[in-house]
Formats: structure tokens, C-alpha cells, sequence
């Protein structure tokens, strides 16, 4: 049975028996809103460790003041019998004031890895994701956690975090889970309309013009770029927010395909912003 924690007393608590037993904790952070994507690294985590931990938290600090902080879609009763089903063992699913007091001041930081890509245009997400991992790194005290390479730049960051702050746990990447027509899981898949979802293809569709090209031999990334974009132009419900291609290591701009490369687009489906990307290794 599924324990749900709503302080943070009780969440330390927990995990502190459980690591004074010598019980391996797994980790998964979410925003709730629970899909198969969120469902495979759950499955993961309780598959590698002897208990599992998932957060449901719509973070307030990673949202924009223009964003969808107040619109982000919430459904805890469907969020609680996914991991039931999957064999979670505690969700900690805490209040904003209880993870933020109003004496609230600190933020953690990562620099140049979110200088570019959602980092230009989400000022302050970075800081948000990794101030509230800190915390719940923190509360939860996991031996591993578990995260999306949808979330490539997140990824990338959180490692860096993780590495520099000495946290005592590994971060474990796990594959994009897609729809069976391509499109990326995502919670924001839902304020798609039929004509959107349709159109929320190309995002996909333009990795895949890139792969093809890369699989031709070109290494032109300005070229690769320019045709994706392109692609994505013909669709008129789609709008680039950035299509980029970076060294896969310090996501900075490159000029020619090299291995590791990331492939990284976010492309607003009508007001829907929605990010995909393929790993070149
Ligand atoms: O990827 C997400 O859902 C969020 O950024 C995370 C990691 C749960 C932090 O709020």
C-alpha cells in the first residue's frame, strides 16, 4: 500500500529509517499528472532499489510569471493508483507554503549549461528545477533518482549539480517514452486540441528530417537546422521557439556534427510549448 506524505517531517522520517535499515532508495521527482513516460522511470526505480519515492510537486519557482503555473494539469486520485499499481511505496506530495516559507531566500544555481536552449527563453527554470531538487535531494535522501531524457538540458543540469554540490546519490537517465504516431509523453500533451495533437507531430517529424540528413553524411549545422525549421514552417499551428544542435556535453553551439551531439527543439503547438530532441552518440 502506497503511504502518502504531505509533510516534510514525516517524508525525512520515513527515509531516514529506511537508510538507517540499510534499504536502497529510489527517487522519482515529478509535477504529477502521471504518464507511461513517468510511468517507466517509476518502474525502473522499483525494479533497482527496495523502496521508491515519487514527489508531486508543480513547482512554483520553475514557472515564468507568464507560464502555466496556475493551468498546469493536477489529477492526484489517477497520479495515486499509477503508482500504486506500479509498487511505489511513498509519494510525497507536500503544499507550496510548506516547501516555500514567506521568509523563503535561497536558490541554487548552475551556470553556462542554462545559458541556452529552454534556459534563454525560460529565465530563472534552471534555478527553480535545481533549488527544488536540492530540497527534496534533501527530504528524500535517495540513493538514485530517476529522470527523463525528454528533459535533455534538465538532465544534463541536474548531473552537473549533482556532481559539483558532492550529493550523495546518482542521477539515472532514462529514454524518451513516446505515443505509438512518435509524439514525445508529456503532461502538457493534454492541452493539445485534436487539430494540435495532429500538428504536435512535426516535432518529432523534424528529428527526424536531421537524422536522415546526419544518416546522408552531412555534418553542415546551420544547414540541418535551416531544413528543420523549414519543416516545422509548414505546419501553421506550429511556432519555433529554438531548434538547435550542441555539443552533447556542454550544450554549447557547434558548427559540425560531432559525436555527442544534442538535437534539441521546443516549438509552441498554439500556446502549448513543447520541447523533444534525439541524442547523436
Ligand atoms: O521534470 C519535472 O517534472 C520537474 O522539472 C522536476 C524535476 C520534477 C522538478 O520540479
Amino acid at each position: 500500500m502506497v503511504k502518502v506524505f504531505r509533510t516534510i517531517g514525516e517524508m525525512k522520517n520515513i527515509a531516514r529509517d529506511w537508510g538507517r535499515s540499510g534499504l536502497s532508495i529510489g527517487f522519482v521527482p515529478t509535477m504529477g499528472c502521471l504518464h507511461d513516460g513517468h510511468a517507466s522511470l517509476i518502474k525502473k526505480s522499483v525494479s533497482q532499489n527496495d523502496k521508491t519515492v515519487v514527489s508531486i510537486f508543480v513547482n512554483p519557482t520553475q514557472f515564468g510569471p507568464e507560464e502555466d503555473l496556475d493551468k498546469y494539469p493536477r489529477d492526484f486520485d489517477s497520479d495515486l493508483e499509477l503508482c500504486q499499481n506500479i509498487g511505489v511505496d511513498a509519494i510525497f506530495f507536500p503544499e507550496p507554503s510548506m516547501m516555500y516559507s514567506d521568509n523563503y531566500n535561497t536558490y541554487v544555481n548552475v551556470k553556462q549549461l542554462t545559458n541556452n536552449l529552454c534556459g534563454k527563453s525560460r529565465k530563472n527554470h534552471f534555478e527553480g528545477v535545481c533549488t527544488v531538487l536540492t530540497k527534496l535531494f534533501n527530504i528524500v535522501k535517495p540513493d538514485y533518482a530517476y529522470f527523463g531524457k525528454k528533459d535533455a538540458q534538465q538532465l544534463c543540469v541536474v548531473k552537473r549539480m549533482v556532481e559539483d554540490l558532492n550529493f550523495d546519490l546518482k542521477i539515472i537517465g532514462c529514454d524518451i517514452v513516446r505515443e505509438s504516431d512518435g509524439l514525445a509523453m508529456s503532461s502538457r500533451n493534454k492541452y493539445l486540441s485534436s487539430d494540435e495533437r495532429a500538428a504536435a507531430l512535426c516535432l518529432n517529424k523534424s528529428l527526424n528530417v536531421a537524422k536522415r540528413l546526419i544518416s546522408a553524411g552531412k555534418t553542415d549545422v546551420n544547414m540541418i537546422r535551416s531544413e528543420m525549421i523549414e519543416f516545422i514552417s509548414k505546419q501553421p499551428l506550429a511556432k519555433v521557439d529554438y531548434v538547435e544542435i550542441v555539443d552533447g556535453c556542454s550544450l554549447q553551439p557547434i558548427t559540425c556534427i560531432t559525436k555527442p551531439c544534442l538535437i534539441a527543439i521546443a516549438v509552441y503547438i498554439g500556446k502549448t510549448r513543447l520541447i523533444d530532441n534525439f541524442y547523436y552518440e
